[in-house]
């Protein structure tokens, strides 16, 4: 019961390190996104298995379009090839799937096969995932502002508060981070879930994404059990 209440909800990963570990190897940055597809796989089976109700993967950053098109593109084939692959799995596990970030950025099939899957797993009842694409967290504060700026009266805008905000970030209705893990031995949060995690608790660790597999994901949950959140009290 205790370690039931203590399991977080919703756990998010800044999966990265794909290219070191290809590198390592002498082999094309390519190899690691690869391999780092088999890390997703190992994640979201120990989410379901663990009972997870929201699992959300940093896969591409707005600032990710800034790299050699031909990685940009072999990422985004690999996104359509995952979609396909993973299908049958999903419905399989009960899993959610769902896309956020600047889809109008993506090309119209990678947008129309996103829109299928996410219509075909919308009723599964176990774990969430989120893969968000193409996003950032400033431009989701920043589409937010605009979206409230042109639904709300001006008196509603300005006595704003930040729950009314929420409603307009791209992931209303989910709820923030408990447990936000960065692969990869990076110390930096590189425009993700920026207000999303005010009291999310972070876990570094060197591991690079492609070996982060069902042992590490299950050792970064239990350093997570074992935290106190204080949310600014005394306790
Ligand atoms: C993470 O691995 C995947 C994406 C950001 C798309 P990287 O590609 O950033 O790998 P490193 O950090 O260069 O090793
Ligand atoms: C963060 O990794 C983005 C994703 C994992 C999708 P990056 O490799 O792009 O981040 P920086 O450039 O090291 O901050
Ligand atoms: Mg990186």
């Amino acid at each position: 019961m205790e370690d039931k209440k203590r399991l977080p909800r919703h756990v998010s990963i800044i999966m990265d390190g794909n290219g070191r570990w290809a590198q390592a190897r002498g082999k094309e940055r390519v190899f690691g996104h690869l391999e780092g597809v088999e890390s997703v796989r190992a994640c979201l089976e120990a989410a379901v298995e663990d009972g997870i109700e929201y699992l959300s993967l940093y896969a591409f950053s707005e600032e990710n379009w800034n790299r050699p098109q031909a990685e940009v593109n072999a990422l985004m084939e690999l996104m359509m090839e995952s979609i396909r692959k993973e299908t049958a799995n999903m419905m399989e596990n009960g899993v959610r799937f769902l896309v956020l970030g600047n889809r109008s950025r993506l090309s119209e099939k990678l947008n129309a096969a996103i829109d299928a899957l996410t219509r075909e797993t919308s009723a599964n009842p176990r774990t969430t995932l989120i893969v968000f694409l193409s996003y950032s967290g400033k431009w989701d504060i920043a589409q937010a502002v605009r979206k409230a700026a042109s639904e709300l009266p001006a008196e509603k805008l300005q006595s704003l508060e930040p729950e009314d905000l929420d409603k307009y970030l791209v992931t209303a209705g989910i709820p923030d981070p408990d447990l936000l893990i960065r692969t990869s031995g990076e110390l930096r949060i590189s425009n993700y879930l920026l207000w999303q995690c005010a009291y999310t608790e972070f876990y570094f660790t060197d591991v690079l994404w492609p070996d982060f597999r069902k042992p590490q994901f299950r050792e970064a949950i239990a350093a997570y059990s074992a935290r106190d959140r204080r949310y600014g009290k005394v306790k």
